[in-house]
C-alpha cells in the first residue's frame, strides 16, 4: 500500500528519465504529477536512445500502467508527436497510457504569450523553453484554463475561442511581436486533440488511489528540478510548478502518508539550463570539459547546459524540502580524469560564512567555499560492481553522505539502463 517519489534536487536534467526506466520493472504503475514538455527526459537501453517529454518514462516496460497526473499540462501537438515518435517500438499505448481529466491543456496561444513575455524582459528574460508553461500555469491558478475532460464536451470549441481572444488581446498590448504563425499552431494542434481524445482519460485520482489500495506498487515521477520549484526554486528563475515532493500530492490526488521511499536524483557536478543564478558555475577549460564528456545539451531545446561543481548547500536542501530517504549519484563517470574535484560545503555572502541556501540568491554576491578531492582517471563506464569502483569516487560518494546523512543507493556511469549499479546498504 504506497507510492514511492523518484525527484530530481538540483535543477534538472540530472538522469530521471533514465532511473524511472532503469526500475520501472519494479512497479505496476508510473504516474508523471507536473510539468509539460518543458521536461526532456532521456531513456537508452538496446542502442536506442529516446527522449520523452510528456510521456512518463515508464512507457517501455510492457507490465507497466503509465499516468499523466492532473498536475501536468499538456501540449496535444507535442503529445501527437511523440507518439508517433513511439510507434516504432510496438508498444500496446492505448491500453498502457491514461490521461487525467484534470490535466490543463497547452493552447497554441499560450506559446506566443510565452514567446512574447520572454522577448519583454530583454536581459531579465527566465530563458524559457518557450513551450507555454507558465501561461497555462496562470490560467490555471487565474482559473480559465481549459482541461483534457472538457475536450469531450461538443461544445468545447466556443471555450477554446473564448480563451484565444482573450489571449490575443493581452499579446496585443505588448510592444514585441513574435512572429509565430497562429493558423499552423492551430492546425496541429486541433491534430493532437483527436489523438487525445482516443486514448483513455480518466479521473486518476480514483485509478491510483484504488491501485494502492489494492497494493500495487507505484512510482511517481517528477520533471524539472527541485531548484526550479515555484516556492523554493531561484525565483524568479524558476518553473511554473511544485517540483518538490509534495507536489506529487496535488499533481495526482494521493495522500502524504501513501508516500514511502522518496528518491532523490543528482548528479555528481551540477548544471543549469536558462538563466538565473548558479553559484558554483565553471567558466574555465573543466566547464567546457565537462560539458562536451556529459554531453550538456538540453534534451528539448539543445541549448548548452551550464556547469559547475557539485553544490551540497544546495543540494542539503533539496533534501530537506523533499524529505529524501535515498539518493541516487548520476554521471560520475563524467568526472573521470579530472585530476582534482571540488564540492561546495558552504557560501560566503558579505563576509559572512552561511551553510544554508538563502532567500535572494540572486542578487547577493555569493562566493563558494569549497573541499578538495582527489580525482580517479579510470574509464568507469563498465563498471558493474561497486568493489570495481576507484577508491577515489568511493571518497568522494561516502563525503556526500555523511554531509547530507542519507544513504547513495544507486551509481549511474553511463546513458544507457545497464551502466546502474546498486548499491546493497
Ligand atoms: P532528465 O531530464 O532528468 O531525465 O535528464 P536528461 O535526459 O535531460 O539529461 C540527462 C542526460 O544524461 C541524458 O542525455 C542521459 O542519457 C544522460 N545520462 C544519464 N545518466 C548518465 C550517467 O550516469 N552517465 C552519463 N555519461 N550520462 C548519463
Ligand atoms: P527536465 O524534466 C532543465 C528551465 C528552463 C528555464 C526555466 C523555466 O528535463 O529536468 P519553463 O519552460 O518551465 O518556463 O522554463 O526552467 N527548465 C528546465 N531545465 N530541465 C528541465 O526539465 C526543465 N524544464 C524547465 O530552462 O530556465
Ligand atoms: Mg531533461
Amino acid at each position: 500500500m504506497s507510492l514511492d517519489l523518484l525527484l530530481g534536487l538540483q535543477w534538472g536534467d540530472e538522469g530521471k528519465g533514465k532511473i524511472v526506466d532503469a526500475i520501472t520493472s519494479k512497479y505496476d504503475i508510473i504516474a508523471r504529477f507536473q510539468g509539460g514538455p518543458n521536461a526532456g527526459h532521456t531513456i537508452e537501453f538496446d542502442g536506442h536512445k529516446h527522449v520523452l517529454h510528456t510521456i512518463p518514462s515508464g512507457i517501455f516496460n510492457n507490465n507497466s500502467i503509465n499516468i499523466i497526473g492532473n498536475g501536468v499540462v499538456i501540449d496535444p501537438a507535442i503529445f501527437l508527436k511523440e507518439i508517433n515518435g513511439l510507434k516504432k517500438f510496438n508498444l500496446d499505448l492505448n491500453s498502457k497510457l491514461f490521461i487525467s481529466k484534470r490535466a490543463h491543456i497547452i493552447l497554441p496561444t499560450h506559446k506566443i504569450i510565452d514567446a512574447t513575455s520572454e522577448a519583454s524582459k530583454g536581459k531579465k528574460k527566465i530563458g524559457s523553453t518557450l513551450k507555454g508553461i507558465g501561461p497555462t500555469y496562470m490560467d490555471k491558478t487565474g482559473r480559465n484554463g481549459i482541461r483534457v475532460g472538457d475536450i469531450l464536451d461538443d461544445n468545447w470549441q466556443l471555450k477554446y475561442n473564448n480563451l484565444k481572444q482573450k489571449h490575443l488581446s493581452l499579446i496585443s498590448n505588448f510592444d514585441e511581436k513574435v512572429d509565430i504563425n497562429i493558423d499552423e499552431l492551430e492546425t496541429n494542434f486541433f491534430e493532437g486533440i483527436e489523438c487525445l481524445k482516443s486514448f483513455n482519460l480518466i479521473e486518476s485520482e480514483n485509478y491510483l488511489n484504488k491501485s494502492i489500495r489494492e497494493g500495487k506498487k507505484v512510482l511517481a515521477e517528477g520533471a524539472q528540478g527541485s531548484l526550479l520549484d515555484i516556492d523554493f526554486g531561484t525565483y524568479p528563475f524558476v518553473t511554473s510548478s511544485n517540483t518538490t515532493s509534495a507536489g506529487a500530492c496535488s499533481g495526482l490526488g494521493v495522500p502524504p502518508n501513501k508516500i514511502k521511499k522518496i528518491i532523490g536524483i543528482f548528479k555528481a557536478y551540477t548544471t543549469r539550463v536558462g538563466s538565473g543564478p548558479f553559484p558554483t558555475e565553471l567558466f574555465n577549460s573543466i566547464g567546457k570539459k565537462i560539458k562536451e564528456v556529459g554531453h550538456e545539451f538540453g534534451a528539448t531545446t539543445g541549448r548548452d547546459r551550464r556547469c559547475g561543481w557539485l553544490d551540497l548547500v544546495a543540494l542539503k536542501y533539496s533534501i530537506q524540502i523533499n524529505g529524501v530517504t535515498e539518493l541516487n549519484i548520476m554521471k560520475s563517470d563524467v568526472l573521470s580524469t579530472i585530476d582534482k574535484l571540488l564540492v561546495c560545503t558552504s557560501y560566503t555572502i558579505d563576509g559572512e560564512e552561511i551553510d544554508f541556501f538563502p532567500y535572494d540568491i540572486n542578487s547577493k554576491n555569493i562566493t563558494p567555499n569549497y573541499v578538495e578531492f582527489k580525482g580517479w582517471d579510470k574509464d568507469i563506464t563498465l563498471v558493474k560492481n561497486e568493489e570495481e569502483l576507484p577508491v577515489e569516487l568511493i571518497d568522494y560518494i561516502d563525503y556526500i553522505e555523511s554531509f547530507v546523512d542519507v544513504p547513495i543507493k544507486l551509481i549511474s556511469v553511463g546513458p544507457d539502463r545497464t551502466q546502474t549499479i546498486f548499491r546493497n546498504k
